[in-house]
Order: C-alpha cells, then sequence, then structure tokens
C-alpha cells in the first residue's frame, strides 16, 4: 500500500495507524459494555461508513446494522443547522440497544437531531460512538459515551469524510490546501 500523502493535503492530523489504534481501544469498551445484549449499530452516511465498517470488525457481540442519511452541510464547509433526513431506518428501534455512529461532531446540530429523533422511537438504550470532535464548537452540551479523537476546530477530510464528496477513501484525516477548495 502506498504511503504517499494526496497532493491536496496540506497536513496529516491524525494517521491511519492512529485511527486503527484509537478503533480497538473504542471496540473493547462497546465489547465490555454491551456484553450480553443484542447491539444495533446505527451508522449515520455517508460519512461514518468507513469507521463503523472498521469498528464493526473489532466488536465480538452480535450486532445488526442500520443507516441513516442526513444532510447538513450541501457542500459547504459550514454547518447550516438544518438537517434534513435523506434515508430513515429500516428497522424499528423500540426496545434495542442502540449506537449511534458518527463520524465527527462539529456544532452538535446533526446529533442532536438525531438523538431527539430516535429517543422518540423509546430504543432500551441510545449512546453516541463519534471517531472525531471538534473541541469548544458544540453549541450544545453534549455526553458522547465513545469518544475518538478531540480535533481542533479545523475543516478535515479522509476516513470517510469528504470535501464536496471527495477525500472519503483516504486512510488518515488531514487539512485540505487552500487551492483544493477552489480558492
Ligand atoms: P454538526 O451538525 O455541525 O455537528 O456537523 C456534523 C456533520 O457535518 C458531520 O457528520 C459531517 O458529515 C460534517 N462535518 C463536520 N465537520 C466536518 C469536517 O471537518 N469535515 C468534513 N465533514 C464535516
Ligand atoms: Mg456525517
Amino acid at each position: 500500500m502506498s504511503s504517499e500523502v494526496h497532493p491536496d493535503i496540506e497536513r496529516v492530523l491524525i494517521t491511519a495507524d492512529e485511527i486503527q489504534d484509537k478503533i480497538t481501544e473504542l471496540a473493547k469498551h462497546v465489547n465490555d459494555d454491551y456484553r450480553d445484549k443484542d447491539l444495533l449499530l446505527v451508522g449515520v452516511l455517508k460519512g461514518a461508513f468507513v469507521f463503523m465498517a472498521d469498528l464493526a470488525r473489532h466488536i465480538r457481540l452480535p450486532i445488526e446494522f442500520d443507516f441513516m442519511a442526513v444532510s447538513s452541510y450541501g457542500s459547504s464547509t459550514q454547518s447550516s443547522g438544518v438537517v434534513r433526513i435523506l434515508k430513515d431506518l429500516d428497522y424499528e428501534i423500540t426496545g434495542r440497544h442502540v449506537l449511534l455512529v458518527e463520524d465527527i461532531i462539529d456544532s452538535g446540530l446533526t446529533i442532536s437531531y438525531l438523538l431527539r429523533y430516535l429517543e422518540a422511537r423509546r430504543p432500551a438504550s441510545l449512546e453516541i460512538c463519534s471517531l472525531f470532535w471538534k473541541k469548544g464548537e458544540q453549541a450544545v452540551s453534549m455526553d458522547i459515551r465513545y469518544p475518538g479523537f478531540e480535533i481542533p476546530p479545523v475543516f478535515i477530510v479522509g476516513y470517510g469524510l469528504d470535501f464536496a464528496e471527495k477525500y472519503r477513501n483516504l486512510p488518515y484525516v488531514g487539512v485540505l490546501r487552500p487551492e483544493a477548495y477552489g480558492a
């Protein structure tokens, strides 16, 4: 595998190895906490698909998967605060243990909206696992049960995260060069 950094990336913030180590650690907590329970992982598309796939392969429990797709950004790099549901759950979650898997929490508006939405369906439990969260950016205080990396309030791409649908396939996360935004 090539270890070359994509030419549009100005600097790598978190390496592929650091991400994988963190995921192993997060999965260990999940395995311990949900022992003897059936767990439903709900991934937030599209950003969380890479993280969810890697996380799930470290979980030693009888898990099932569902996905929701929401849109909060359009193709801009600023949260609009307006959350639109593009794809709802396929299954009922009433009485189930649900772990909401998110790529990144920035303002927290997306996750707060989803929590309220899912809570209304009365799951047995509902927790958040987010690989990244931006320090000091959350408009509302929130309890992230399984937090990955705290990052500075910069726009990042890679490992599922995109800019205008690109860069999701990078195995690390990094900051884009200004030219890559079309600036
Ligand atoms: P929030 O509603 O402001 O918390 O934004 C959450 C969503 O915006 C995430 O699920 C991502 O899809 C997207 N997002 C937030 N920050 C970034 C970033 O730095 N890079 C790419 N997408 C981001
Ligand atoms: Mg997302």
